[in-house]
């Protein structure tokens, strides 16, 4: 690995062991089966628009979609229990102290941060910015991708700066287009005529993190 590969390593470490797990926490049955190769995980998942119209959409696919807000997580939820999706975990949580103590490492095949909150006063906050963006990189499978999306412009120019030269990250980025319509966020920035953007990130093979051995002691 080339030293530019090595440089998230000299960054202040993320400390999983500082993390509660969340409350009524349970490690979702999917997590512990010996085939969830196909295991994907949406952060702040809002009332779940994306996560109701991906399950059905990707059978094979086991989507955990987390999301912090109560409100919100209910409206999700309800749908959700209507629908029945046998592919499809919601879960009312903060994500960052969720993941830490449920998933082990390499056991995402795809990470979804779509319209996260923009953070402009807090840039810290932004999840490429984040030293628990390297925790998260170390439980996706190599090959795994991270898909961004935001109508911010300056929000998705700092993700493609920081995926490519603190992360080491190939990334691809693009347009949304115009009559897409994933998520409530992204129906109403669209119909407002702003532009959004994606940003696709891969996890290279042979790539490594400080936590490629660390586990949860919640995870049997
Ligand atoms: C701007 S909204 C976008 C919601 C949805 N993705 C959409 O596009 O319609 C961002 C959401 O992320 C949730 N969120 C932010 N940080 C989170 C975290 N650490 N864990 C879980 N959810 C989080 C917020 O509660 C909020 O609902």
């Amino acid at each position: 690995m080339s030293s530019s590969a090595l440089s998230h390593r000299n960054t202040r470490a993320f400390r999983p062991e500082m993390l509660k797990a969340p409350r009524d926490f349970f490690v979702p049955e999917i997590v512990h089966q010996q085939n969830a190769s196909n295991l994907a995980l949406e952060i702040g998942a809002g009332k779940g628009k994306h996560a109701l119209g991906f399950a059905p959409a990707h059978p094979d696919t086991h989507l955990i979609a987390i999301e912090r807000t109560r409100t919100k997580f209910e409206a999700f939820d309800k749908l959700a229990s209507k629908e029945a999706l046998p592919n499809l975990t919601p879960i009312h949580a903060d994500a960052i102290a969720w993941s830490v103590h449920a998933l082990p490492p390499a056991s995402l095949q795809h990470i979804y941060l779509l319209y996260p909150n923009p953070e402009a006063h807090n840039p810290n906050q932004q999840w490429l910015n984040m030293p628990f963006f390297e925790f998260l990189l170390s439980r996706l499978q190599s090959g795994g991708k991270i898909t961004l999306a935001t109508n911010i412009e300056s929000y998705m120019d700092n993700a493609e700066q920081q995926a490519t030269i603190l992360w080491c990250l190939p990334s691809m980025r693009y347009k949304v287009p115009q009559n897409s319509a994933r998520t409530h966020f992204e129906i109403k920035y669209l119909a407002r005529g702003e532009t959004c953007w994606e940003l696709v990130m891969q996890k290279p093979e042979g790539y490594q993190t400080r936590f490629d051995t660390w586990q949860s002691n919640k995870i049997a």
